[in-house]
């Protein structure tokens, strides 16, 4: 089957994926700012942006027009390991003079998760200036894929894939809940960069970039926006490879 020609290029490794995200980035920072005098981006989790984000650190751009938002959370609170907004804190945004105000982690304060996902959804609104029936729109979204071709908290054969009705919904990670933007807020980016790294991930990889396999068993297909792939070696070899 003719494989639908996404933006994908590959790298030799983690370090030179992470510089031509760095890139990336701040190209659509720059013309976001140029062209609107904001710049709205969401951050994924996981250990492939992290690099990204030390590196952010340093970067010389007007932060005060950022504003910063996550595409997936854990139902964990900031200090705790596994949550991503702490992650992005801690490499990134605790060194760079930007307001708190332009920080949006997701709350995982609320007793019910899906009050929390409804509490971001009217934030996201609110902040990127959006009409109650219309679907903001991005200037960027970072996402990373797992080995199970799950994206943001997408992940296989869970209810999240179906909703078309809300921005913000509960995902479901082996029973635990977690916050994820839904396929339509995602697909609407005006650009989406997926980073993927690891020989792990090929065969989901090869699914995906080739149109193949089943949505509800590979996520990342329904992901069908403005998409750029960067791939480190050992997973861009599951795409070349011509095994099923
Ligand atoms: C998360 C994510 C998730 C992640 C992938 C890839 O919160 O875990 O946002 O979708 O991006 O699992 O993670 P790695 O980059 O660590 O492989």
């Amino acid at each position: 089957m003719a494989m639908s020609t996404p933006n994908l290029q590959t790298f030799p490794d983690l370090e030179a994926l992470t510089s031509a995200a760095y890139t990336f980035v701040l190209d659509q920072a720059a013309a976001a700012l140029q062209a609107r005098g904001q710049f709205t981006i969401a951050l994924a989790g996981g250990n492939t942006p992290k690099p990204l984000y030390e590196r952010l650190a340093s970067a010389d751009t007007p932060w005060a027009q950022w504003q910063i938002f996550w595409g997936d959370e854990r139902y964990v609170p900031q200090d705790h390991p596994d949550s991503n907004a702490g992650m992005a804190m801690a490499a990134w945004l605790n060194h760079i003079p930007i307001p708190a105000a332009n920080i949006h982690p997701m709350p995982t304060d609320e007793p019910d998760p899906a009050a929390a996902a409804a509490r971001y959804e009217a934030t996201l609104r609110h902040v990127l200036a959006a009409e109650a029936d219309a679907i903001p729109q991005f200037d960027l979204i970072l996402l990373g894929m797992g080995p199970d071709g799950h994206t943001a908290s997408l992940f296989p054969h869970t209810p999240a894939l179906q909703v078309r009705d809300r921005l913000v919904t509960l995902g479901n990670k082996d029973g635990q809940p977690r916050l994820t933007f839904t396929v339509p807020l995602i697909n609407r980016a005006r650009q989406i960069l997926f980073l993927v790294t690891g020989a792990n991930k090929q065969t989901a990889l090869r699914h995906i970039l080739r149109r193949t396999g089943d949505p509800h068993t590979y996520p990342a297909l329904l992901i069908e926006g403005q998409c750029t792939w960067f791939l480190d070696q050992a997973a861009a070899e599951g795409v070349t490879a011509n095994s099923q």
